[in-house]
């Protein structure tokens, strides 16, 4: 029922062959199982099939160029279309900017607000690898409102204890 859509494989990726195998997976299983969901219930993928080439090293993540994203769209948009998820979350700037275009607004502007995905409702949220650099509570709170939207278009029950989650306590 929920789609959810990367930047790129990076180094454990292309060693392990799955996708979000690092540090920035563990937080995305985490995010999953807050929604009552494990990552075999959900199809995760990345706009890039392949790893952005970092020439001699195998160190370190680039952001994809747009001739890369370009070469790969179609097999994310057969993938979509064979999978006919209810519901795509978009993980980060390159996942909006790959599937909506250059023109939209920034990552922070569009989070939290429903777009049209070729028909499909699509959630803009932060990349988990963000949330692993800003560790505010309120930075988690963002994402988490995008989930339970996420959970509610998806026809899963939110229960009130999530409907708490990350919420600053006073
Ligand atoms: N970050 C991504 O965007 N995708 C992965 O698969 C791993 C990290």
């Amino acid at each position: 029922k929920i789609l959810f859509v990367g930047e790129a494989p990076g180094v454990e990726e292309d060693l392990s062959g799955e996708p979000f195998a690092g540090p920035a997976g563990e937080l995305l299983t985490k995010i999953l199982t807050a929604m009552g969901l494990g990552r075999e219930s959900v199809f995760i993928t990345n706009l890039l099939k392949c790893r952005p080439d970092t020439p001699g090293n195998s160190e370190g993540n680039r952001k994809p160029k747009s001739d890369e994203v370009s070469t790969c769209i179609p097999w994310l948009e057969r993938q979509i279309d064979l999978v006919q998820p209810r519901v795509v979350v978009a993980l980060g700037a390159s996942a909006v900017e790959g599937l909506l275009g250059k023109g939209t607004a920034g990552i922070s502007q569009l989070r939290g607000s429903w777009q049209n995905y070729r028909g499909l409702p699509l959630m803009p949220t932060y990349h988990p690898a963000y949330l692993l650099r800003n560790l505010a509570l309120s930075e988690k709170r963002k994402v988490w409102e995008d989930m339970l939207q996420v959970m509610e278009r998806a026809g899963y029950p939110v229960s009130t204890k999530q409907r708490g989650f990350f919420l600053t306590k006073d």
